[in-house]
Formats: C-alpha cells, structure tokens, sequence
C-alpha cells in the first residue's frame, strides 16, 4: 500500500510513468462505459480514467463504486486529449489510465454533499454529527492548515525572541472572581474540588517570580459561558508573560508576532505601529471597547443641543446627567418598517426605552418628533451630524455607557445593512488592528454595588493613579490593553502589580474581598510576591478568533476541529451523558435533578 506520488503532484513531466495512487473517489461520472474518477487526497485530485470494457472483474468492482470509498489505482500517466485540459488543476494536463483497482473500504452515500457550496448550505448540527465528513471538505481542510501554520509561526515567533513554552496545569483551584468554571470533583479527598484553568494567568506570573523572564504557552482554556460564534467553553490562549518590561515594550513584541504570523500564513504585510485609542475615545466614537474601524458611521454627542429641548425625553436625560447620543445612519432612509422594528428591538435588548429617528427623505424630515425641534435645533443637528438627502439619524437618551452601547450596536447593524445595499463594502482582509489602552482598573457593579476588576484584580494602575485607589476608584486607570480586530477583540493582558502591598489593597481594600478569603485563594500568590517578585506583564490572545479572521470566517466553530455547538454538546460523540452510579458514588457526588 504505497503510494508513488500524491494527487496533487503528477504533470506533463510523469507522462509514461507507472504510478499509484491511493485516496477519496471525490466525483465518478460515466461517460459511455468509460468511467472518470477524479481520485483526491489531502493535498488535491487526479483524474483517473477507467475503460471496463473487456475487463469483467473490473467491471464489477466499478459498480459497486460509490463516492467516498477509498481506493488504491495503479496505471499510467497519459495527456489528457486536446480540449480536455483543466488548467485551474496542477494535475490538469494529464491523466491516469487505471489497471488495478484495490477498494480499501466502500463509502455509504454521504449525508450532505462534501463540496464548498453545497456544504455551507447545510445544518451546521448535521455537520459537526458528521464532522470527519465535514473535515474533508476543502475549506475546511484549508482552515486545518491554516490553523498549523499560524501556531507554528507563533512558536517560531518567541523561540527567536527568547521566549520558552512552559506547560501549566489544566486542574487548579476553583478562583470564582472570574468567569464561571468548570468544577472537577476529587475522588480522594471527599467533597474537595480542583477548577479547570480559565487562563494560565496565576501560574505566569508565579513564572516570573520563579526567575524564568520569558514565558509563552499555547494554552487549552475552559470557561463555562453562554457559548456565541466567537465564544467556546474550551478554547486555546497564545499566552505569554515577561519580566521587565513596559506597555511600550508589549507592544512592539505583539505588533512583531500579528506580522509574522499574516506574513507566514496570508503573505500580507501589515502596518506596524498599530494605532492606540482610549477606552473612553472608543466608547464615545464607536459605542463600543472594540471598534471596528473598517467604516466611519462616527456617534455624535447631542446633549447640548437638547439641553432645553421642547422634546421631554431628550430634555430630561440630560437635565438627570445622562446623554443624547446621536448616529447618521448614512444613506439608509430605505429602510423598511421591518428593518427599524429590528433595529428597535436590537435597542431595546440592550435597554432602550425607545429608539428615536429621523429619516431625511425628499427634502423632509420625517420622524413624529420632529415637531418638537426648533429652527435652531435642526440647524446644530445638521451641523454636528452632516445631515443630508437620504440619511438616517438614530438617537439614544440615557446614561453614557448604555447610550454609547446601545448605538455602538446599531453602528454595526447600520454596515451589516448598507453592506446588504451594496452602499458599503467590507471587506474581511481590509486588516484594521487598534490597541485599546486607558481601561478604567474598576469598573462598579450596580447590581452588587461594589467595584469589580475591569479586567482582573492583578492588573497594575497607571503609577500617576494609584493615589485615587482609595478615594475614588472609578478615576484609577489600569495598565491594561486589547488588541482589536475588525471588531473583535483578539488579546488582552496588562502590566502586573508585583509588590504584595499593593495587591493585598486592592483585594481588600478596593474590591472589598474580606481577608481571609483572600488568603485562602490568593495567600499563595502574595507569599510568592514577598521573595523577589520582578515587575511583569503580560498578553493573552485567542487563537481561535485569530485562525477565524486569517480563514475569512466570523465563526472560530470553523476553525476548531471538534467545536461544541451552542448548547455545549458534541453531537458526534455525543456529550455530555449521564454516569453510572457507581462512578458517583465513587466521587462523592449526588445528583439533584432540577424540578
Ligand atoms: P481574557 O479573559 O481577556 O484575558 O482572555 C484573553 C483572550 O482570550 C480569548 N477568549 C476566548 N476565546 C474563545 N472563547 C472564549 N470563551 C474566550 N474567552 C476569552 C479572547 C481574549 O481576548 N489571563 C488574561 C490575559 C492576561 O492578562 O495576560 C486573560 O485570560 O481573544
Ligand atoms: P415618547 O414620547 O415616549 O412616545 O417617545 C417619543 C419617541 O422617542 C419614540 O420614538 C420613542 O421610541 C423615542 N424614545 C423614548 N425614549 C427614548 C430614549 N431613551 N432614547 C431614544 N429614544 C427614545
């Protein structure tokens, strides 16, 4: 069972050689008794050509042939006669006149066609109880490449760069501050429970203490979240941690690593520096901590124009410290009452009140609170926001944060459907990277009433900060940064606080964790600090959404080899399934079933 060559290889320069071949029959089609196979493997197809005829045993097996069955030929290469060529195939020119034919195992029909198209249009459900079909498809091959030849150059990337790849443990303790986990219940010590890892971020920075300056780990993550198309609840980190280092530094190091891994991968050279934005900015141009920069579609503050407004909402929002948050709607006066139903329900999901709007259609303003604005109102408005025939204007009233989130969203629904009218056009390779910086360290949960860690508590404050730590925790800004993406957000991570003291305050004094808790979760970690701790910083990025931007797809399902769909399950293997009693019984654990 040899091959001598793969199907992707054979020329005009193999013309008279005895080959063989072995892979998917991909397609067979009849052509008078004489058969064509085009035979694929990995790296791509040849066409095989098969004349029965007066070879009875041949025949025979030929019937039975079914697409997918894996087969050995062996025969010789010909030219495929004048006219017959298919010059968009690196093995188009020839062709393999079968002798043998071996079948290694006959396929039952598959259930959904393996090619791009007619693929994509299937149940992703029926794709992924299927996957081993799904996987050979091409695009989906491609992506399983493509994914190989990002890690490789990420691991070729800080193996120049002096950086060593350190394993850490998938089982930890359970740290509830951070997202929910996934509980791993222990069989010799009754009732007591390890958490697998969200991120390797404690045993890093344990890392660094420990002297080893250059930490990066392709890490396996587990988070139990409400699983979306850029979510899973088990994906991959490129995680990395150094000592002595400045966000300056950080930056430069990652600008380095998404330029090689687009040059290695895409063959595209990409702008460095990346340029930075305050969160603030971002919230206040873009609605939203991970701008897609792609298209303009600016917000606009309006509070002032409203502030003695005859219009009551807008009037009273800003007279109780919120915002009027104004969007132009470029060129969508068309919308259907169908599509604005959706917009304002897209508002509303996000805690609108309402959603007013103007649209500018045949000189008019039309919108039932138009009445409301003065002369001199229309005139700011159609200053600030450039209003002209054929616009749209959205409008938020509420506090800042909501009223930014709330046309932060209908920015991006406002692309999908301009795109959709041919008025815009995104494109997925239009590369737009961003650093976020200047995170607030606190951010106050209204519903616990109390600060939480923007991003988590080891995230050091801006030196000129930490005297407000105390006294106005909302001021603070963190040493924290993102790498956005076309709206995604790739990577985060932040400088780290090394000196117990500090970290010790902000648990307890900041985040109001009482101290024996700390001890017990984080007592290791301030012991660790007090014998020679360097200062330290790091970045964590997804992998899975960077393989998902460099394949062209918003989904990293598509990039994952065995995803979990949306409710957690695998539906090839079939997880999750209950267990025997006797394996319970064995961890110490009863189940309670909800009523
Ligand atoms: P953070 O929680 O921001 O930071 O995660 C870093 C990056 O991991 C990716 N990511 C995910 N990808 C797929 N599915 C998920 N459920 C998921 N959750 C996160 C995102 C994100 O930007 N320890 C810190 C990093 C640090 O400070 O160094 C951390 O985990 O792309
Ligand atoms: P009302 O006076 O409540 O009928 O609202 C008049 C218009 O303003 C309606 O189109 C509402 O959807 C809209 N609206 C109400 N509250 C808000 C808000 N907070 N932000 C934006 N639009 C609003």
């Amino acid at each position: 069972m040899k091959r001598t060559h793969h199907c992707a290889q054979l020329s005009l320069s193999d013309l008279d050689a005895t080959v063989s071949l072995i892979g998917w029959v991909d397609t067979i089609r009849d052509q008078g008794g004489i058969l064509f196979i085009d035979l694929r493997d990995r790296k791509g197809v040849t066409q095989i050509k098969l004349e029965p005829r007066d070879n009875t045993e041949l025949a025979g097996q030929l019937q039975q042939l079914r697409p997918e069955s894996v087969v050995e030929i062996g025969g010789r290469v010909v030219r495929r006669p004048a006219g017959t060529e298919n010059p968009a195939l690196p093995t188009g020119q020839v062709e393999v006149v079968a002798t043998t034919l071996v079948i290694h195992n006959l396929s039952e029909t598959p259930p959904f066609p393996l090619d791009d198209a007619g693929g994509d249009k299937v149940n992703e459900d029926l794709r992924l109880t299927y996957r081993y079909l799904d996987l050979r498809r091409p695009k989906m091959r491609q992506n399983l490449l493509l994914r190989h030849r990002a890690t490789k150059a990420i691991r070729d990337y800080f193996d120049a760069q002096d950086f060593i790849e350190v394993e850490t443990p998938a089982l930890f303790k359970s740290t509830p501050e951070g997202a929910r986990e996934y509980l791993v219940p222990s069989r010799i010590h009754p009732g007591e429970f390890y958490a697998l890892s969200q991120s390797p971020q404690q045993f890093k920075q344990i890392l660094m203490v420990a002297g080893v300056e250059r930490y990066f780990q392709i890490a396996r993550c587990f988070r139990d979240e409400d699983l979306r198309a850029d979510r899973q609840m088990e994906f991959t980190q490129v995680d990395v941690e150094a000592s002595f280092v400045t966000r300056e530094d950080i930056y430069t190091l990652f600008e380095g690593m998404l330029k090689k891994i687009w040059h290695d991968v895409l063959g595209t050279d990409i702008a460095t520096p990346f340029p930075r934005m305050a969160f603030v900015e971002a919230m206040n141009r873009y609605g939203v901590d991970k701008p897609d920069l792609r298209f303009g579609l600016e917000l606009v503050d309006c509070s002032d124009i409203f502030r003695n407004s005859a219009f009551k909402v807008f009037q009273a929002t800003v007279a109780g410290g919120g915002v009027i948050k104004a969007l132009n709607a470029k060129g969508l006066a068309d919308l259907t009452q169908g599509e604005i139903k959706s917009m304002e329900e897209v508002a509303k999901s996000l805690g609108a009140k309402g959603l007013a709007f103007i649209k500018i259609e045949g000189g008019e303003w039309k919108s039932p609170i138009v009445k409301f604005f003065s002369e001199a109102e229309r005139a700011e408005m159609t200053r600030k926001l450039g209003i002209e025939e054929g616009d749209m204007i959205f409008f938020a009233a509420a506090p800042w944060e909501k009223a930014c989130a709330i046309l932060g969203r209908l920015r991006l629904e406002s692309a999908q459907l301009l795109q959709k009218r041919g008025k815009l056009d995104l494109r997925a390779d239009d590369w737009k990277f961003l650093w976020v910086i200047d995170f607030p360290l606190m951010t106050h949960d209204e519903a616990e009433d109390r600060y939480v860690a923007t991003h988590h508590p080891f995230t050091a404050p801006v030196p000129e900060d930490v005297a407000l730590l105390e006294s106005n925790p909302k001021a603070v800004r963190g040493q924290h940064y993102d790498v956005v993406l076309n709206g995604m957000e790739l990577g985060g991570g932040s400088i780290r606080i090394h000196q117990p003291a500090l970290q010790k305050k902000v648990f307890e004094d900041v985040l109001k964790i009482p101290r024996d808790v700390v001890e017990s979760r984080f007592g290791y970690m301030l012991k660790a600090f007090t014998y020679g701790a360097p200062p330290h910083g790091g970045i964590a990025f997804g992998l899975d959404r960077i393989v998902a931007l460099l394949c062209g797809t918003t989904s990293i399902r598509d990039v994952i080899a065995f995803p979990k769909t949306q409710k957690g399950q695998d539906l090839m293997a079939q997880s999750p399934t209950p267990v025997t009693a006797r394996q319970l019984k064995d961890l110490h654990i009863a189940v309670v079933k909800p009523e």
